[in-house]
């Protein structure tokens, strides 16, 4: 099966193309805004020790069923579990994954575009100089500003979902691969030297005691449930969206190494990120625990301190804008190649649509900072029940039942077929996803859930 290539969409040019796409997808606002803040506010090192070993017993073996399921379905999520369901003589019941991630997808990105619009107003305040010789008081206050302003939060938003929607309709090959070309490597050089500055800010002992030293005493089953939902939030993983790229990679390129490159690069840049942050707030008195703001009150902070800062400040939110746009098109990029097979859309149409619908829920997301936000529902305001419904619950759910269907349902010659791995490293692979993923999830979920105290 995984001979053919699809009809519909194209395919990568090359594995390195793949690579970039995927990790285009991986690296995002989840490594550099999200990471840190609920680091901060789960405590520190244990929670940042949960979250690297749920990357690598969960996120990994995941990350490479889902990119085998992709290929040898080679359709959007819904019709490539469809299809492989068939092949394996399952229940055809498994397409629901595939609407379970479109869902997902959907609404991450409703509130995605929204804080990706933070990181574009923050391009300009960058621009303008507005962080140079401030105190941590006033740059607060810049961010305190921006969140009780819907108009300008909107018009943001609606920027970002413009500039997703342009790529998305280029199609594969035109708008995405090129998207992630230059970007990737941009980023991570900046992340080096934003650590660079923070080694010189008096934070920086305390800023990597809080991130290294594990206290479990701070754990609680909540925060636990939100590292899992975090590694796999990270890594694009449970919703489809690695496993539509993974339809368009051609065969005989080794999915575990690809998967490695991926989920190494995507740690690698929320560590960085996190050692380049928590120096600063530690170094400025600020609270770890602040939330969603954390990264728009310190960075913005160094660049007004330091030698060339005007250039960097610029130049930081221009590459988080870019890295949250090639996250963002995978977001949308299942529901759109669903689109295309099931209801003929051109790819014109089908984002367009998907895109208009997102956009409008984001701005029900942009009012939940502000005019709305003593509307609640579970104690939780619209952007924090999107964060929490999609990331703690619907991608791990997705995760499972991708690590079922690779586990338990597959045929193993199909996924021996398909992964070219060496006997052991099948084997462990194997056994991954079968004894540890699947159990682990439901674990998390009961402890989440109180069942187990
Ligand atoms: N991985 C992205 C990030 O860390 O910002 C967010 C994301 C993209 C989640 C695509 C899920 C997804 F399918």
């Amino acid at each position: 099966m995984s001979e053919q290539p699809s009809a519909i969409h194209s395919q990568w040019s090359s594995r390195f193309a793949f690579i970039l796409a995927a990790t285009g997808s991986a690296v995002g606002l989840g490594n550099i805004w999200k990471f840190p803040y609920i680091t901060g506010e789960n405590g520190g090192g244990a929670f940042v020790l949960i979250y690297l070993l749920c990357v690598l017993l969960l996120g990994a073996p995941i990350m490479i069923s889902e990119i085998m399921i992709g290929r040898r379905g080679r359709q959007s999520p819904i019709n490539a579990m469809l299809a492989l369901s068939r092949e394996a003589a399952a229940n055809p019941g498994w397409r629901y994954l595939g609407w379970l991630g479109i869902a997902a997808g959907f609404l991450i990105l409703a509130y995605y575009s929204v804080i990706a619009g933070w990181a574009l107003d923050y391009v300009f305040k960058a621009f303008l100089g507005e962080f140079l010789d401030r105190d941590a008081g006033e740059i607060q206050s810049l961010y305190t500003h921006l969140m009780a302003d819907p108009l300008t939060q909107i018009f943001w938003h609606s920027v970002f979902m413009a500039a997703t929607l342009y790529i998305v309709m280029r199609g594969v090959n035109a708008g995405l691969e090129h998207a992630v070309r230059f970007l990737m490597p941009a980023l991570f050089f900046i992340m080096l030297f934003l650590v660079g500055y923070a080694m010189t800010s008096g934070g920086y002992q305390q800023g990597l005691h809080f991130m290294f030293h594990p206290d479990f005493s701070k754990i609680g089953a909540n925060a636990i449930l939100t590292a899992m939902g975090h590694a796999f939030f990270t890594l694009s993983l449970g919703m489809g969206a690695i496993m539509v790229y993974g339809s368009y990679l051609p065969p005989h390129v080794s999915i575990a190494k690809t998967t490695f490159i991926i989920a190494g690069a995507d740690t690698a840049v929320a560590l960085l990120a996190g050692i380049a942050i928590f120096p600063l707030v530690f170094a400025n008195q600020l609270q770890v625990g602040s939330g969603p703001g954390l990264i728009f009150q310190t960075l913005p902070l160094a660049f007004g301190e330091m030698t060339g800062g005007w250039l960097f400040g610029v130049l930081f939110f221009v590459l988080l804008f870019l890295a949250a746009l090639t996250s963002s098109i995978s977001l949308i990029e299942p529901a759109v190649a669903w689109l295309v097979e099931n209801h003929g859309h051109d790819r014109y149409r089908a984002s367009l649509h998907a895109g208009l619908a997102c956009w409008l829920l984001g701005v029900g997301v942009a009012f939940s900072f502000n005019i709305w936000s003593q509307h609640k529902i579970f104690n939780k305001n619209l952007f924090e029940l999107l964060d929490f419904l999609t990331a703690n619950i619907m991608l791990p759910l997705g995760g499972l039942g991708i690590a079922l269907f690779a586990g338990w349902f597959m045929r193993a010659e199909h996924s021996e077929e398909e992964l070219e791995l060496p006997p052991e490293q099948f084997r462990i692979w194997r056994a991954l996803i079968r004894y540890v993923a699947p159990p682990a999830i439901i674990l998390v979920f009961l402890h989440a859930l109180g069942v187990m105290g």
